[in-house]
């Protein structure tokens, strides 16, 4: 592996449909034009990344797999799977990168169905409410960290 910091985001479920999907709560703004502005961002930080959605549990698990010894670091909005999911909570904390949680919108004063996350516990930091600018700071703590432990 260069010794480029490579950090991937991925999005789960539903949230492909981003810009038409509930636009009150998620905003207007399309999956790809918060993906490029991730890697524009990137550019200026000196880091690579990598965008990846799914609609799948397994598919966004296999891809975790792979990622463990391409990357350096996930930041990840799981969607719907944030609340349910024992299997993406195990993969996340089976490859040993550090995971940044990011939801667009702020779960806390949602339904109660949403505020229990089951990624939240092997985070290292959780991030919500604060639209797609959430991912922006979640990759600026992301590259910080890996930054200094270099
Ligand atoms: C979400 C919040 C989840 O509860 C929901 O299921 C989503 C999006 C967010 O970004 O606010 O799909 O993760």
């Amino acid at each position: 592996m260069s010794s480029k910091i490579r950090i991937a985001v991925l999005h789960g479920p539903n949230l492909n449909l981003l810009g038409t999907r509930e636009p009150e709560i998620y905003g207007k703004e399309t999956l790809s034009d918060i993906n490029s502005r991730l890697v524009d961002l990137g550019e200026v930080l000196g880091v690579e990344v990598t965008t990846f959605q799914s609609n799948h549990e397994g598919v966004l698990i296999d891809c975790l797999h792979a990622l463990r010894t391409t990357h350096h670091a996930v930041i990840i909005n799981p969607g719907g799977l944030t609340h349910t999911s024992v299997a993406l909570r195990d993969a996340l904390a089976g490859i040993s990168l550090p995971v940044y949680e990011v939801h667009l919108s702020n779960v806390h004063a949602r339904e109660e169905f949403r505020h229990h996350s089951y990624i939240s516990g092997i985070a290292v930091g959780v991030i919500c409410g604060l639209g797609a600018q959430g991912y922006e700071f979640a990759l600026k703590a992301a590259v910080t960290k890996l930054a200094g432990s270099k």
